[in-house]
């Protein structure tokens, strides 16, 4: 069980545009974010915000097909997975980013598929509370996020 850091109501799709943009700057070449919930749950849409907000100007689509998409940021490049339907994370790593991976922002869908390969990881699940009302749930097995999220908290 990760521990639990955060939990925060976003009340529509502006709000969840303006969460993305205080996120975004806690965010480093390096890391990842597993995101988690429902089908519809935003995980694309909060995504698509954070590459936004990172100043990354390429369209940001579903990678429910390709698997992975990347991007480019200035912080590095991004990759946007969907582990939906991966079997096994071996598989991710057989698609050959893993420098990607060190060197950029990678942004994983249905992460709970593949968590156990990264433990450092920040984890952002949603629940869908009403058409337009998510409740967004932070949290890692890294000790290092409940430090770097204080910055978030305090905006
Ligand atoms: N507050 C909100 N946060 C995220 N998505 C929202 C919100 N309000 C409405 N939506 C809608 O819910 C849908 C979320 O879809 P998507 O981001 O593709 O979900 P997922 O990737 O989790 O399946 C979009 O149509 C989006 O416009
Ligand atoms: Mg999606």
């Amino acid at each position: 069980m990760p521990a639990l850091f955060q939990t925060l109501a976003v009340a529509s799709l502006d709000e969840l545009a303006a969460f993305a943009r205080r996120l975004a700057p806690v965010l480093d070449a390096g890391d990842t974010v597993l995101f988690d919930g429902n089908l519809g749950a935003g995980k694309t849409t909060l995504i698509k915000d954070l590459c936004q907000a990172l100043g990354c100007r390429d369209a940001v689509t579903s990678p429910t097909y390709t698997i992975a998409q990347l991007y480019h940021a200035p912080l590095g490049p991004i990759l946007h997975l969907d582990a939906y339907r991966l079997n096994s994370s071996g598989e991710l790593w057989d698609l050959g980013y893993d420098e990607e991976m060190e060197t950029g922002l990678t942004l994983i869908e249905w992460g709970q598929k593949v968590a156990d390969d990264f433990p450092d990881a920040l984890r952002v699940e949603l629940q869908i509370e009403g058409d337009t009302q998510r409740q967004l749930i932070l949290s890692s097995e890294s000790p290092q996020w409940h430090q770097r999220l204080q910055t978030l908290e305090a905006s």
